[in-house]
């Protein structure tokens, strides 16, 4: 294949299944306000907007399966699906739940909420020689490996590591092949190119962004509402009767012409 692949044959999924133990709130760490819209939703925007991507399984706790409600006027269907133990076994659940025309498969962590514009569209063409790619970026800190007793053993050359993000996207047939053999091996990674890896497969390395954050810790949501504000990082918020948050004005002069993060008012 030479052109990115049309929507209807890409499917994501977003595991949002953990238990979010390093922020604990009044409410699951998926459903916490960021800039006026619950985290997931802005994820789901983010993946739904720009048009590549013609469902999206959403991989979620047990418990939040069934009234789970997708953000009014996503223009993609969502297909709710309960996790498991493991990140990979809930992006396992996620894929078998995709439609059989489903051919490429993008998955982006729920917890990525600002994933940037075009970042999708990049890892989907530099997917298309070997079958994978991913969002990564590249070591700037100097890296060290700590021995006993947090001392420092080793200072490892960076030129070579990158950071991996997602989205990670691979042909669907890969990744489901990926999966049975880890299970065969009782192999587990923290990310699915560690298991396209593991079969011999090329991942292509796509240059991610800073902006792309994973929200695990308080401090991480704190960041991403100051990113709210940048244009790689910002989208456009109208609540659910269409009146407009201050912060919108500031995304939209940001961002224009993207659609809207819908807020909810029942979460
Ligand atoms: O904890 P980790 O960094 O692996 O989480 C990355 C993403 O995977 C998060 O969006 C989280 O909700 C999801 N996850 C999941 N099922 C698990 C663990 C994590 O869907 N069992």
């Amino acid at each position: 294949m030479t052109s990115i692949p049309p929507a209807e044959k890409v499917g994501a999924v977003v595991p949002a299944a953990g238990g979010g133990e390093r922020l604990p709130g009044p409410v699951a760490k998926q459903f916490r306000d960021l800039g006026g819209a619950p985290l997931l939703h802005r994820t789901l925007w983010r993946l739904a907007e720009e048009g590549r991507v013609g469902c999206i399984a959403l991989v979620l706790p047990a418990s939040e399966v069934a009234s789970f409600e997708p953000p009014a006027g996503l223009p993609v269907p969502v297909l709710p699906v309960a996790g498991g133990s493991e990140r990979q076994y809930s992006v396992v659940n996620g894929l078998s739940a995709l439609p059989p025309e489903v051919e490429w498969v993008i998955v982006h962590d729920g917890a990525r909420p600002l994933l940037p514009p075009g970042l999708v569209e990049a890892c989907l063409a530099g997917a298309l020689e070997t079958g994978a790619a991913i969002a990564a970026l590249p070591v700037s800190d100097t890296v060290k490996r700590a021995g006993m007793g947090d001392f420092i053993e080793a200072t490892v050359p960076r030129g070579d590591l990158w950071l991996a993000q997602t989205p990670q996207v691979s042909r669907r047939d890969l990744l489901e092949r990926s999966f049975a053999l880890a299970a065969a091996d009782g192999f587990e990674g923290t990310d699915e190119a560690a298991l396209l890896e593991a079969m011999g497969i090329r991942v292509r390395l796509i240059p991610g962004s800073k902006f792309n954050i994973k929200i695990t810790t308080p401090e991480d949501l704190e960041m991403a509402e100051a990113y709210l504000t940048h244009p790689e990082a910002a989208a456009p918020l109208i609540t659910g009767d269409g009146t407009q948050t201050s912060q919108t004005a500031q995304a939209q002069t940001a961002r224009a012409g993207a659609p809207p993060v819908i807020i909810r008012e029942d979460r």
